[in-house]
């Protein structure tokens, strides 16, 4: 559990503490999404994705020069992952959820990483198998979501290695070990696989240039956890003749306790696209929420939710705009209690899953269809 005063930790591998969206917006460097950066996207997409407009996808680097680009004819290639540690969350979906969006408005070809090799070094108690059958069970989420499987390639790093090892040691031969440990933390303790998987996970970021033979732009939709990776891409980018990846971040869905991000250590607080419906709705009965002590002081206060964990995942996935602000309305004007409001949450996440858990079976026999093969190029 995280309390408020708790420091803000933001790496790609622990997030916790009270996010301040501003703060990591400046220690980062990156840009906010402006009123005029979303109608330049407008222009392309017509509406806008809810993800956009409230400001979910908060952040960026280099969105505004990859607009520009591809009004000139230019077109980018999109990139995003997975590291595949166990079940997908709802969390994990929200970028993908996004970048499919992406991918059907600019009829974008999309590089997806299951980074295995991430995963097995990362942690002490996996054995090579473990990454890799959970990159087989976590793509079927990807191919669930409905991505279009002539212009989706997914990289599974110990398999596609092949074909990822020229771009892989020319990017490594250009990151020094200061810069990885300042911008990562290593320590003398880390494993020396871990030095050199930034150069892996920068590979996708540069694939379709280095695999075409001409510089092709690239947009990263992912969230913001992943920046450190993108800074030292960025870096080793003009060393290579390669164009600087672009970046668009989204913010955390939290989990269902009190504070913090939805992740998969903390599975009684983290709803799993595998969950049945039952243990979803469970898991929702006993979420944080923003509610007062006792009814009676909350039909007079009303209760906050801004604080509240059932309102996020109304807010992240499953209200529209009218609906979230009649919500925040009955919430702040004590006309809806917690017990109510937990139980329509449940109804949609169970229907969500119900649905989502359909498509996955399907996706058992395409596989193959979407893993990348350098032939396709
Ligand atoms: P991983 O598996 O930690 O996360 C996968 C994607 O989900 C995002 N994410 C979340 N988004 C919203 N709310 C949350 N609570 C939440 N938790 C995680 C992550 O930012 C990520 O976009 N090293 C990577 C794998 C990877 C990758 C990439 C990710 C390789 N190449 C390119 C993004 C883009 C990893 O372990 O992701």
């Amino acid at each position: 559990m995280t309390t408020n005063n708790e420091e803000m930790v933001v790496t790609p591998w622990e997030v916790r503490g009270k996010i301040d969206y501003d703060k990591l917006t400046k220690e980062f460097g990156t840009q906010p999404i402006t009123p005029e950066l979303l109608e330049q996207i407008r222009k392309h997409t017509g509406q806008l994705h809810p993800q956009l407009e409230r400001r979910i996808f908060f952040s960026h680097r280099d969105l505004d020069w990859i607009l520009q680009r591809y009004e000139m004819g230019e077109k980018f290639v999109l990139y995003t992952g997975r590291g595949p540690s166990g079940p997908v969350t709802l969390g994990h979906i929200v970028p993908w959820i996004f970048t499919k969006y992406l991918q059907d408005k600019f009829g974008a070809k999309l590089y997806f990483q299951l980074t295995d090799d991430e995963k097995f070094l990362y942690h002490d108690e996996f054995s090579i198998s473990e990454p890799q059958r959970w990159a087989y069970e976590n793509s079927l989420d990807l191919i669930a979501l409905g991505f279009d499987h002539r212009l989706t390639k997914i990289i599974l790093d110990t398999k596609s290695i092949g074909v990822l090892y020229n771009l892989a040691i020319q990017i490594a031969k250009r990151m020094t070990y200061s810069t990885v440990r300042a911008v990562f933390g290593f320590q003398d303790s880390t494993n020396i696989g871990m030095l050199f998987y930034p150069a892996i996970q920068a590979v996708p970021a540069f694939l379709e240039s280095y695999l075409t033979g001409k510089n092709v732009p690239c947009l990263i939709p992912a969230a913001i956890d992943q920046d450190p990776y993108w800074r030292v891409t960025r870096d080793v980018a003009p060393k290579l003749g390669y164009y600087k990846p672009a970046q668009i971040h989204c913010r955390f869905v939290p989990g269902l306790g009190r504070g913090g991000k939805m992740s998969a250590s903390m599975p009684e607080t983290a709803i799993f696209t595998v969950d049945s419906p039952q243990v979803a709705q469970k898991k929702i009965l006993s979420a944080f929420t923003g509610g007062r002590a006792t009814v009676e002081e909350q039909r007079r206060l009303g209760a906050n939710p801004d604080i509240c964990s059932v309102f996020a995942y109304d807010y992240f996935l499953f209200m529209d705009e009218k609906e979230i602000g009649n919500l925040r309305y009955n919430c702040l004007g004590g006309n809806i209690m917690c017990g109510e409001c937990k139980l329509d949450l449940a109804e949609r996440v169970m229907k969500f899953l119900a649905k989502h858990q359909e498509k996955r079976e399907k996706a058992k026999d395409r596989f193959e269809e979407f893993l990348f093969n350098p032939k396709d190029i």
